[in-house]
């Protein structure tokens, strides 16, 4: 099988006129089926714009990103429900106006038209309890929910689709220690039973490496240090690493 993620020096400028910078150099990532990369870096280096590259939201200047062994075209059809994304403050996600379980089948209707209403809201069911919330869930507004509840309906509604690779950036850094951990435990759980490869970006280093397998770390828009965790994380090579680890 091929690479969920396969990004190959890839380069990017950001900004207009004299603020247009470079914001990535060089960057080659690789994630396999069912691994998860965590990505690390200080503020600004540059890791939420190689997630947006990595979910075909940007478009790189040079190098190339192949995602479930599909480049990015024109068009993201091609990789519609196959990649999903977990993002920070699920709150600003979700449609304030909308019931939880019609924004959580809301991916479904790109992929799978032939799937009835009924199937729909049985595999939105299913899920809730997955990610430890209840079928009743589905009802309620975004704001009758915890912060915690709100991100486990958010991993739900990425899930939906069963895609085979998922982005979180920052997904749990908004949430108190506690609540942090049952979320990542749960996204490792999940990620023996669906089986779907991650990247996942956060400042957050205990959260990293809990979450995963290999560890990069960013520097200004490159790519200095990757390992595994107990290296990366308590045998750091680069300078830089050990500073952020301090800092972090
Ligand atoms: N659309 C844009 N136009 C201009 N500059 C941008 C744009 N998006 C990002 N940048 C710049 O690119 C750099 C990297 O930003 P990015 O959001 O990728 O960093 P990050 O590592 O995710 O930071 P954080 O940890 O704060 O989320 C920053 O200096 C940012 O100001
Ligand atoms: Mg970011």
């Amino acid at each position: 099988m091929s690479d969920v993620l396969d990004m190959r020096a890839v380069g990017i400028h950001l900004g207009r006129g004299k603020g247009r910078r470079e914001v990535l150099r060089d960057v080659t990532l690789r994630i396999a089926p069912g691994e998860t990369l965590g990505l690390i870096g200080s503020s600004g280096s540059g890791k939420t714009t190689a997630g947006r590259i990595a979910l075909g939201l940007l478009r790189p200047d040079s190098g190339t990103a192949t995602v479930c062994g599909t480049p990015y075209r024109r068009s993201r059809r091609e990789h519609a429900g196959k990649v999903q994304a977990v993002l920070q403050s699920p709150q600003w996600s979700f449609n304030p106006r909308r019931r939880l379980g019609d924004s959580i089948i809301e991916p479904l209707g790109v992929v799978d038209r032939g799937l009835d209403r009924m199937a729909r809201k049985e595999r939105c069911a299913a899920l809730l309890v997955q990610v430890g919330l209840l079928p009743v869930h589905a009802e309620r507004y975004p704001h009758e929910l915890s912060g915690g509840q709100r991100q486990r309906a958010a991993i739900a509604r990425a899930l939906i689709t069963e895609p085979e690779f998922v982005v979180f950036d920052e997904a749990v850094s908004a949430l108190d220690v506690a609540v942090q951990q049952k979320v990542l435990r749960l996204i490792r759980k999940l990620q023996d039973t669906h089986g779907f490869g991650a990247l996942f970006i956060s400042h957050d280093l205990a959260a990293v490496r809990v979450a995963s397998d290999r560890i990069a770390v960013m520097l200004a828009g490159e790519i200095v240090e990757q390992g595994a965790p107990g290296e990366v994380l308590d045998h750091p090579e680069h300078a830089y690493t050990r500073r952020l680890i301090e800092t972090l």
